[in-house]
C-alpha cells in the first residue's frame, strides 16, 4: 500500500482565520500571567492580553495568546507591520499547532517583503473545562475561561458566524475573513436543502437564528434586524473560502448540519449555492468573496501552506491596493461545482483527483497517533515542512508511508500489513 498517512489528532476539526491587512495600533494592556503548560512554539511567545470587561462590571479578563516574533526574535514592531493574521483554533483547543502551521506557511511565501517583520500572527486560546492544569489552574476557570467562552461560543465554525454577527471593530484598515473546511455554516434562511423533518433543532443557533436572541447577549440588535439584514451584513464582508477537495468528513454533534449536507463537502457546495460569494471585480478594493479549491483533506497545515492559502492569507491586498495575488478565486461557480452534478450519483461521495508524491504516495487520511509512534522513524521537525518534502525524505530513506503532525513534524514508516 502506498499512502501518505497523516497521524494527526489535532487537525480533525475545522480551522478558521480572520485577517486584518495591517495593524491599527497595539491598544492592549499587559494582562495577568496565567500558569499553564501550553507548548512553546519556536518563533512565537505566549502573551497575556488584558481585555476590559465590555459589560463594565469591573472584572477584566486576560486572554492567553500566542504572538509571532520578528526576524530578530523580538515582538513584532507595529510600525513595520503591514498585516495581522488572527487564527482561531478548532475544538481541540490547540492554538500552538495553528501558530506553528501559520509560521510554516509564512516562511514558504516566496515574496521577500512578506516575512516575519511585515506580518504579525496571533493565535488566541479559548480553553474549556478539559484544559485545567494545561491552560489554567483550577482557581482561574470562572474568571478567565468561562467568561471568554460564553462570549465567543467556542466552535470551529467561529469565523463564519463572526462574519455574520460580529461587532464592527471600527478599524480604518480592511478586514478579511478566511474560512477553511468548516463542519457547518450558519444558514440565513429557514429552509434547508435537505429534509429537516426529523431534526426539530435544525435552525437553532449556531446552525440558524431561531433562538439567537434568547441565548445570546452579543449581537442581538443585528439579529433583530432580520435574516435579510444579517445576510446583507455577511455579504458586505470580504470572505475567502478554502475548500479541501478531499475533505469528506463530518464531525457534527447534532442533526442540524445534516440538513444542509451529509458531510463537509456537500455542506460547502450547498452553502455557496444558496448564498453565492461575489466578487465582481477582484482588482477593486471592497468586499470580495472568493473560493479556492485545494488538494487537501481536513488538514490545516496543508491548507495554510498551499499556494491558495499563502496567497489569501499573506499576499492579497498586501500593499492596500486591492490586488488579488493569483486568479484562484472570485466567483468560480461553474458546472460541476456540486458534489453530485449528476443526480444519478447522489449519495456517492466524490473524491477529487488524486495527487501523487515521491514514491507514488498519495493522501490517505487523518489518523490518531499513539505511543509508541505508529510511524517509527522521526525524519525531522521544521517550519519549512511541506507534504512534498516529507514524502520525498521518507521515500529517500526507504520508507513507503509518510505522516505529518503539528504542521512541522515529519514521520516515516513501513506499510501496514
Ligand atoms: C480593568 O482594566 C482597565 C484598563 O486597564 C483598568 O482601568 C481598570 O482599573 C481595570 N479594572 C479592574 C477591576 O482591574
Ligand atoms: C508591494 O509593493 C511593492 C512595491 O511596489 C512590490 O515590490 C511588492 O511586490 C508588493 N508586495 C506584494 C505582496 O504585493
Ligand atoms: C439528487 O439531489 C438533487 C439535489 O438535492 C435533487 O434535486 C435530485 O432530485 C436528487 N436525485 C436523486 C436521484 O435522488
Ligand atoms: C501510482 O499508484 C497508482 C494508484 O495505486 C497506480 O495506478 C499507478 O500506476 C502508480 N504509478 C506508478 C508510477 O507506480
Amino acid at each position: 500500500m502506498f499512502s501518505l498517512l497523516r497521524s494527526l489528532n489535532v487537525l480533525l476539526l475545522p480551522f478558521l482565520v480572520a485577517l486584518l491587512p495591517s495593524l491599527a495600533s497595539g491598544q492592549q494592556y499587559e494582562g495577568e500571567t496565567i500558569p499553564n503548560s501550553l507548548p512553546s512554539v519556536p518563533g512565537s511567545e505566549l502573551a497575556y492580553i488584558k481585555i476590559t470587561d465590555p459589560k463594565g462590571s469591573g472584572s477584566n479578563l486576560t486572554l492567553t495568546n500566542y504572538i509571532s516574533h520578528n526576524s530578530a526574535g523580538d515582538r513584532v514592531d507595529g510600525s513595520s507591520t503591514k498585516r495581522a493574521v488572527i487564527v482561531i483554533h478548532g475544538a481541540e483547543r490547540d492554538p500552538g499547532t495553528y501558530m506553528s502551521n501559520l509560521l510554516s506557511a509564512l516562511s514558504q511565501v516566496p515574496n521577500s517583503d512578506v516575512d516575519f517583520d511585515s506580518v504579525a500572527i496571533c493565535a488566541p486560546y479559548f480553553p474549556n473545562r478539559n484544559d485545567k492544569t494545561t491552560g489554567y489552574p483550577w482557581d482561574h476557570l470562572p474568571k478567565h475561561a468561562a467568561n471568554l467562552i460564553a462570549g465567543h461560543s467556542l466552535d470551529g465554525q467561529f469565523v463564519n458566524r463572526y462574519a455574520a454577527v460580529g461587532t464592527e471593530l471600527g478599524l480604518t484598515t480592511p478586514i478579511s475573513y478566511w474560512i477553511g473546511n468548516p463542519n457547518s455554516f450558519v444558514w440565513f434562511t429557514t429552509d434547508r436543502p435537505l429534509d429537516d423533518s426529523d431534526c426539530s433543532e435544525y435552525d437553532v443557533w449556531r446552525d440558524g437564528f431561531t433562538n439567537y436572541i434568547e441565548i445570546n447577549t452579543y449581537g442581538d440588535a443585528i439579529v433583530e434586524a432580520g435574516r435579510d439584514a444579517v445576510l446583507a451584513r455577511y455579504n458586505s464582508r470580504s470572505i475567502a473560502y478554502g475548500r479541501g477537495v478531499q475533505d469528506l468528513g463530518d464531525t457534527s454533534s447534532t442533526c442540524a448540519p445534516g440538513t444542509t449536507g451529509g458531510n463537509r463537502n456537500e455542506r460547502f457546495f450547498n452553502f455557496i449555492k444558496a448564498f453565492p460569494p461575489s466578487c465582481p471585480n477582484p482588482g477593486v478594493v471592497g468586499p470580495c468573496s472568493t473560493i479556492d479549491y485545494v488538494q487537501a483533506g481536513h488538514d490545516a497545515s496543508v491548507m495554510f501552506a498551499s499556494s491558495a492559502g499563502q496567497d489569501r492569507l499573506f499576499l492579497d491586498n498586501f500593499n492596500g491596493t486591492g490586488d488579488i495575488a493569483f486568479d484562484f478565486g472570485y466567483p468560480r461557480r461553474q458546472t460541476g461545482d456540486d458534489p453530485y452534478p449528476n443526480s444519478a450519483l447522489n449519495g456517492t461521495a466524490s473524491t477529487g483527483p488524486t495527487v501523487y508524491y515521491a514514491g507514488n504516495m498519495s493522501y490517505y487520511g487523518c489518523f490518531t497517533d499513539q505511543d509508541p509512534r505508529s510511524l517509527t522513524y522521526t525524519a525531522y521537525s521544521s517550519i519549512s515542512n511541506t507534504i512534498g518534502l516529507c514524502t520525498s525524505t521518507c521515500n529517500d530513506a526507504g520508507y513507503t508511508i509518510a505522516g505529518m503532525e503539528y504542521g512541522s513534524e515529519c514521520y516515516c514508516g513501513a506499510p501496514l500489513t
